[in-house]
């Protein structure tokens, strides 16, 4: 019989809320306690997704024995502590993306991970929808010949509350990381790692990029180019071409159950999947998978996968200027 893991979730805020949902809509998990620095959160949290236990700190959690998973849904300032922590507890990881601040903290991370012998992945849930397999088929399939250009955008118009986390940098704020991390996973995932990059930014006075934008060079001549924005909303729409034919994918690209494609004078079509419901349960029966199989990395997002991405993140932020002086990063040093 397969065993049924139990979850734990540090940080409930807006995504481990939809997390929570996902777990009811996945096999062989169950969430067995919450951790909030505030217990009323903890405690409304737990009533809303019948969860049976209560911690008002994450390490208390970390030390539950029944406790196999811990999903890190805070924010990312403090994924690369908070993750190495649990691993040492010998708990399973689910890091809410971006794994960590920069390459150095996923590099200590990824050691951790290993050090214990006990599985990480960052919760880039886009890798595991429907649609992203099916693009990728098509791809590997060489049904549009080699792909030479991936673009993509993901821009919403933020309320700008310069101490939420999406503009603090204490916090890891950024439309870098918080977003532009997605265009750049679909252009890592299709292209692989760029040999030349050339970003610009459009940084606040506090240090965080509004917006970003980047052209990403790759070996085989092809080109990946990528906009994040916090200040205005963006077609939020993906376009993939290769030397025999096209794929694109609508709005909102990272989670949609649709897209076309076709090859070069022939005519559009429409591949369409089962309408997404919740979808991070998908990432969910990922982990699930893997801890049955004892590994300690998805062989679908593997660890080097999350250390590239971060790679190409710092070099796009030492060219905007952006830097995190608690990951003891400093303007001197990133520029
Ligand atoms: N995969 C996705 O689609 C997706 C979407 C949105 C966000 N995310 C990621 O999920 C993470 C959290 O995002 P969110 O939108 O859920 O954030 P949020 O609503 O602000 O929640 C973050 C939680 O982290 C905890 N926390 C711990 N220290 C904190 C601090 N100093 N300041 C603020 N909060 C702190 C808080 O929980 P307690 O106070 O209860 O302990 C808070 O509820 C981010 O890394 C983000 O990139 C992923």
């Amino acid at each position: 019989m397969r065993k049924t893991y139990t979850c734990g979730i540090i940080g409930p805020g807006k995504i481990a809320r939809k997390f929570a949902e996902a777990l009811q809509l996945t096999g062989n998990v169950q969430l067995g306690a919450v951790a909030s620095r505030d217990n009323n959160k903890a405690k409304q949290f737990a009533e809303t997704f019948k969860c049976p236990k209560i911690y008002d700190s994450y390490e208390a959690l970390m030390q539950d024995p029944d406790i196999d998973i811990i999903y890190i849904a805070t924010p990312h300032a403090f994924h690369c502590e908070q993750t190495i922590l649990c691993l040492q507890h010998k708990k399973a990881v689910l890091c809410e993306k971006p794994m960590a601040l920069n390459a150095t903290q996923v590099s200590k991370m990824i050691q951790a991970s290993k050090d214990n012998q006990c599985f990480l992945m960052e919760a880039l849930w886009t890798r595991f929808l429907p649609w992203l397999q099916a693009v990728m088929e098509i791809i590997n399939k060489g049904m549009i010949g080699e792909v030479k250009y991936v673009r993509a955008d993901f821009g919403f118009k933020a309320e700008y509350r310069p101490e939420g986390r999406l503009f603090d940098t204490k916090l890891g704020g950024g439309s870098l990381l918080d977003i532009g991390i997605y265009p750049l996973f679909l252009c890592q995932q299709i292209l692989g790692k760029p040999k030349h990059i050339i970003a610009s930014g459009n940084i606040d006075k506090r240090g965080a990029d509004i917006s970003c934008h980047t052209v990403l060079q790759y070996e085989n001549g092809g080109a990946g180019i990528i906009t994040a924005m916090l200040d205005c909303d963006t077609p939020q729409t993906a376009e993939i071409a290769g030397t025999e034919g096209m794929i694109r994918i609508p709005s909102r690209w990272h989670r949609v159950s649709g897209f076309e494609w076709r090859r070069i004078g022939e005519d559009w079509q429409t591949i369409t999947l089962p309408a997404l419901t919740n979808g991070f349960e998908f990432q969910v029966a990922e982990v699930i998978r893997c801890l049955d199989n004892n590994v300690i990395e998805s062989p679908l997002l593997p660890h080097v996968f999350s250390l590239q991405l971060s790679e190409t993140m710092d070099e796009i932020r030492k060219q905007t200027g952006v830097f995190y002086s608690q990951a003891g990063e400093s303007s001197s040093l990133i520029n």
